[in-house]
């Protein structure tokens, strides 16, 4: 039925309505501010602007600015409700705007909304209910601040730690990225993409493809990908979640092979649209259309760059730096048979069937009153069960935690005693530099640690601190010989280190190891003797080989969100088990980045049979690698056959028995190894499948899974699948079973 409304609506379009229905502007051009990329807050919107844009350009959506803060939901109803005020009673077709936000972990720019841990710990769950039922709570109080369309979830793999975004990625894994991403959908969207229900938002996958993967490790670089390396690694995901009914997408700004994205023919019309039978809206990235005649250099001038881009199968163009401009130029180029009509209509069917499916036309806006679980305490809970679920274990000398409530502790170190750090960029303002004034009644690590154990027992100096306002790497001395003196009167030392808070560009990074200033606090602090338990708070792997053996205990907290300080401290005092796993290959240098996807010749004492080359693979953890205050031993690996042909299914079973006296939950991966491929050199191993359970002190439980010959395909060089005979090793945690594909 909405396919017929958008044709009749289509048929009473003009070519100036189709084109401004293509256009995405910032709140701030309709607001009342001096500076288009200022820091203004939208507190009152400019009639004159808004009549402009929306009657007079026929603007068909909306976006933050990159500065604004977080507000009330009233007040992004207020906000809200004037501009589709306009546009459905002021303009000719009253079609209504849609507007969007990154709320990438929990509604991050509604005031009092709950915070998820960003998504590189959310991977470390390994928890596919609860990273569903944290997208759904996000979309519901998405929702009670009236915005419909969340730019989520990342499916970019999170490969380079250099590379400044790679905590809002689910890791380094196709297979987990894929997983999880189509349960965020399923959360945001609803299971069956009803997201007409005004619980749910659209969704928009991004940023397609292969975005972190540049060879500098810096955002918005060059990227070299192989036919074979994006259909194995970079697609998969992309693909699951098209294929779970995404609504939308937002394109890499980055360059492959020598061409931006944003002008690439083959991977946005033929590979998404045609191949993968993406429906949806393809959106571009922030400027990214003039970026490829302002900075990319493949356009001559701006009007041509929005010849190559809608041509590519652009549908709606975000920020335009002028949007009079866009609007003029991709009106000329039509009236010029330089863009052709079809492709505006598909660009612009492709926007309403959003608006349509997202019921706009009859509710342009949804108010707060009707969702009173907003910041309810069950949603709380949601956030604090992901927080303590994520956090990962990664080394724990002497079983030294959980620690007993009765020890002294020194709290220390710049992410010590902060929400900002917490929490992660994308938190109420783009950096995440806002994030205080909203967050005081959220407990830091030093908080919950004191509501742990009592303010008696914790002492607190932080040693170092991030200089506010200064680059989020900059830092300096705050009472080092205080915190070393209080360090030598407490029983254990709780050092908390990491990054202060950063996305895209201002986060990129020359050099991976701890900073200076937090190496030089670890091991000064080493040398009084007392046993440090180290909390590393960051959104990437930073190097700590440097100090790593003078720590007793490593604790992983990623960015865990509002109530990441509880769901430690819980650990660290043994009130929680520990269960999270990596997402990623933690490096001990950092100049070897090596994934666990890699080839033979990478790990080279296997291949070669030489030992101790310092650049064998060897990283300082693995990924996958979490501990727990149990053990867990796993038997009985068994497979339904020894052999298989195309088409027939694998059943895997192993038992996994909890040995130790407390309870704890474990996920069990399921990793294969393409013995020899033809077309190929074959990777080490691939993760194919994964399970989180629960199991009691004692308690034995059998986990089965199933694999098909597909699941064991590969790509070549030129991308085409390959599905080959031979032997396979399939892979679960020490066992191992081989497995042969007949013709
Ligand atoms: O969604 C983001 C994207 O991830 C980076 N550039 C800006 C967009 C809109 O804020």
């Amino acid at each position: 039925a909405n396919e017929q409304k958008i044709e009749q609506l289509l048929k009473k379009m003009t070519l100036e309505e189709k084109v401004g229905q293509m256009t995405q502007i910032t709140l701030d051009v309709v607001g009342k501010g001096e500076d288009r990329f200022s820091s203004f807050e939208p507190l009152s919107l400019d009639k004159d602007s808004l009549k402009k844009a929306l009657v007079d350009y026929h603007i068909g959506s909306v976006l933050n600015t990159a500065n604004n803060r977080a507000l009330t939901p009233e007040k992004w109803y207020s906000i809200i409700s004037e501009i589709q005020h306009v546009a459905t009673n002021d303009t000719r077709l009253k079609i209504p705007i849609i507007y969007g936000v990154d709320e990438i972990h929990g509604a991050t720019y509604t005031v009092g909304a709950t915070m998820f841990p960003q998504q590189i710990g959310q991977a470390a769950s390994r928890n596919r209910d609860l990273v569903r039922k944290g997208a759904e709570i996000t979309a519901y109080e998405t929702r009670a601040s009236s915005i419909p369309w969340n730019f989520s979830p990342v499916l970019d793999l999170g490969l380079d730690p250099r590379f400044s975004r790679m905590w809002e990625s689910f890791g380094e894994d196709p297979y987990l990225g894929a997983q999880l991403g189509v349960e965020m959908i399923n959360g945001y969207e609803g299971i069956n993409n009803n997201i007409g229900d005004p619980k749910h938002v659209a969704s928009s996958l991004k940023h397609f493809l292969g975005y972190h993967a540049t060879v500098s490790g810096k955002d918005r670089t060059p990227s070299y990908i192989s036919p074979e390396a994006l259909r194995e690694y970079h697609l998969p995901a992309f693909k699951a979640a098209v294929e779970a009914g995404a609504h939308t997408i937002m394109i890499n700004s980055g360059i492959i092979n020598g061409v931006p994205v944003h002008a690439n023919y083959d991977l946005l019309t033929k590979l998404l649209k045609e191949e993968l039978n993406f429906k949806g809206l393809i959106v571009t990235d922030w400027a990214d259309i003039e970026n490829l005649h302002r900075r990319d250099r493949i356009a001559p001038t701006d009007k041509e760059a929005i010849r190559l881009a809608i041509n590519a199968g652009i549908d709606m163009s975000m920020v335009p730096y002028d949007y009079e401009t866009f609007c003029d130029g991709l009106i000329e180029l039509v009236k010029e048979g330089a863009v052709k009509m079809e492709r505006i209509d598909d660009a612009v069917r492709r926007v309403l069937r959003v608006k349509f499916a997202l019921n706009l036309f009859d509710r342009p806006t949804t108010h707060f009153k009707d969702y009173p679980d907003f910041g309810s305490k069950a949603f709380e809970k949601a956030a604090y069960d992901m927080a303590s679920e994520s956090i990962t274990l990664l080394k724990n000398s002497n079983d030294i935690l959980p620690l007993s409530k009765d020890k002294k502790v020194l709290v220390t170190g710049p992410n010590a005693n902060s929400m900002r750090t917490l929490n992660g960029a994308w938190t109420y303002s783009w950096q995440g530099e806002k994030t205080p004034e909203y967050a005081s009644e959220y407990n830091t690590i030093l908080e919950a640690i004191q509501n742990e154990i009592g303010d008696g027992n914790v002492m607190y100096s932080p040693g170092v601190s991030y200089i506010m306002g200064g680059k989020y790497y900059e830092e300096k001395y705050d009472q080092m010989e205080a915190t070393l003196k209080l360090a030598e009167e407490v029983d254990v030392v709780v050092l908390c280190l990491g990054e202060n808070t950063y996305t895209e560009k201002p986060g990129d990074m020359n050099d991976l190891y701890m900073s200076a200033y937090q190496t030089e606090l670890a091991l000064a602090l080493a040398k009084v003797g007392k046993p440090i338990i180290l909390i590393l708070n960051e959104g990437r792997p930073r190097v700590i080989s440097r100090f790593e053996l003078e720590m007793e205990a490593i604790v992983q907290t990623y960015l865990p969100g509002n109530f990441g300080g509880d769901a430690l401290a819980d650990i660290l005092f043994g009130d929680v088990n520990p269960s999270g796993k990596l997402p990623y290959t933690y490096p001990r240098y950092p100049n070897a980045t090596i994934s666990y996807i890699h080839k033979p010749s990478e790990e080279q004492k296997k291949a070669e049979g030489v030992y101790n080359y310092e650049a064998d693979y060897n990283p300082q953890f693995f990924f996958g690698h979490g501990l727990s205050y149990t053990d867990f031993e796993y038997s009985n690996f068994t497979l339904n056959k020894s052999t298989f042909r195309n088409g027939e299914v694998i059943e895997v079973s192993v038992e996994v028995k909890n040995k130790g006296k407390v309870a704890g939950k474990e996920v069990v991966h399921l990793f294969s190894s393409d013995l020899y491929a033809s077309k190929i050199t074959p990777d080490v191993k691939r993760l194919r499948r994964f399970e989180k359970i629960s199991l009691a002190a004692g308690e034995r439980k059998t986990v089965r899974f199933e694999l098909t010959a597909d699941d064991l395909k590969y790509f070549d060089a030129t991308g085409k699948a390959v599905i080959e005979a031979g032997e396979f090793e399939l892979i679960i945690g020490e066992l191992t079973q081989t497995i042969e594909l007949v013709d």
